[in-house]
């Protein structure tokens, strides 16, 4: 649902492209010295940690989630820390009234200083008028969803008046060398523009996520000229903000009932970051012969496959049962490398045997039943045994490559789902 616009040339990506390459000439590709971008620290390790080692000046991050999940928040506590290392921050609120994020910056206890400015305003023009007067290092546009460009028509909020105002202060950030937040809203109707329409705009993107009844909330990188994406931040919503959870697999297993049929633990990787985290699996006798198979936190069809093959190879009979997959804690499992652990989860519910809680499991699920090497065993495998797990399944194609072993934890080789079963 675009609204007509009355003129469009040149795209907003296009003269984005074009600010940043004006007054340039071609210079041999050799010849272009590089020097480490000096990145500015925000002191919150987590955050630091999902935009890549620190904030790189003319970047453009946007920040993107569901309301209320605590964008403002968030953006808040990483202005008053740049403002307190001595950068100038210009916080542009458009959704709330000065008075409101005042209330907000107190209830977070952060410390006032001379260089944190905050205005309320939505008038894209008057924004770069603040930015021209005041020239800060860092500005925040809270949310970009409200501002407005007067010489479009559409409304805020609508595609083209995103979009333009985005490219608008793009363009300024990259010309006066500012870090640039946008702040923009994930909206389930399609009338009002999200921030997936940004993304090709800008260098780096955010979303915040989490279970609206949970407390924690996952800063994750989806996109990053300046760093690698797939990082996550963990934190915890509390009273006073959001605080950091440098920890994570050690709240996400705090809840864990040991020897408890169908529980695993496995150790995934969030980028560079490894994290364990509890599968818990039930299977049940269907009732009116129709089987269900639902899975919290993990691909369906993946559980579809791994149900199939523990059937065929293994000669579990699944056949009429229902069965349910949950990942503790709100965690998504893209990591194929949970495979066996769900597959064992599934027959450990099956058979009422508990998987000894000591034990991590590690690998691949292949078709025939074969368990596959998985990538970076080693940062997982210490993960675990940080934690005090002592042994760890994986695949034995891991153990051949010549790898620095642990001392803590026994490492025991699978080639198979069945011998990985026997094993336990
Ligand atoms: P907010 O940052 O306003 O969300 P967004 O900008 O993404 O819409 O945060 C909203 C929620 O966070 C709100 O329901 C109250 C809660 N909250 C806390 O629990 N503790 C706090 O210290 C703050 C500031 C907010
Ligand atoms: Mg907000």
């Amino acid at each position: 649902m675009e609204e007509p616009v009355l003129v469009h040339p040149p795209s907003e990506k296009l003269r984005t492209q074009m600010a940043m390459a004006a007054g340039n000439t071609p210079v041999l590709l050799k010849e272009v010295s590089i020097y480490q971008e000096k990145r500015f620290l925000t002191g919150i390790g987590e955050f630091d940690r999902a935009v890549g080692g620190g904030l790189v000046p003319s970047s453009v991050t946007l920040i993107g989630g569901d309301p209320g999940i605590g964008k403002s928040t968030i953006v808040l506590q990483v202005a008053c820390a740049l403002a307190r290392a001595g950068l100038k921050v210009l916080y542009v609120s458009g959704e709330e009234s000065v008075k409101q994020t005042k209330i907000r910056a107190d209830r977070l206890g952060q410390l006032m200083n001379e260089n944190l400015f905050i205005v309320n305003d939505i008038d894209v023009q008057s924004i770069i008028g603040h930015i021209h007067e005041l020239s800060p290092a860092v500005v925040i546009i809270d949310s970009i969803q409200v501002v407005f460009l007067a010489e479009i028509t559409a409304a805020p909020g609508s595609v083209s008046q995103v979009r333009e105002s985005a490219a608008v202060f793009t363009q300024l950030a990259k010309q006066k060398g500012i870090v640039l937040f946008m702040i923009g809203h994930v909206t389930k109707e399609g009338a009002i523009a999200g921030p997936r329409v940004l993304e090709h705009m800008v260098d780096t993107v955010l979303y915040f996520e989490g279970e609206r009844y949970s407390s924690y909330r996952v800063l994750r990188t989806n996109k990053n000229r300046f760093g690698s994406t797939n990082e996550i931040g963990v934190f915890e919503m509390a009273a006073n903000g959001l605080q950091e959870v440098s920890n994570p697999s050690q709240i996400f297993l705090s809840e864990r009932a040991p020897n408890t049929c169908g529980s695993a633990v496995v150790p995934i990787l969030e980028g560079t970051r490894p994290l364990l985290v509890e599968i818990q699996g039930l299977v049940a006798r269907s009732a009116f012969g129709m089987v269900r198979q639902k899975a919290q936190g993990f691909d369906q069809n993946r559980l579809a496959l791994l149900a199939a093959v523990l059937e065929k190879r293994l000669g579990l009979n699944l056949v009429d049962k229902d069965i349910f997959l949950n990942v503790v804690g709100g965690v998504k499992i893209m990591d194929p490398a949970a495979d066996l652990g769900v597959a064992l989860s599934i027959a450990s519910a099956l058979l009422d045997k508990p998987i000894p809680a000591n034990t991590v499991i590690l690998g691949e699920v292949g078709l025939s039943a074969e368990v596959r090497s998985v990538a970076q065993p080693l940062i997982r495998i210490n993960e675990a045994e940080k934690l005090g797990f002592g042994r760890c399944l994986l695949p034995s194609n891991n153990l051949k490559n010549k790898m620095e072993k642990p001392k803590h934890i026994q490492l025991i080789a699978v080639a198979t789902v069945k011998e990985a079963w026997d094993k336990l």
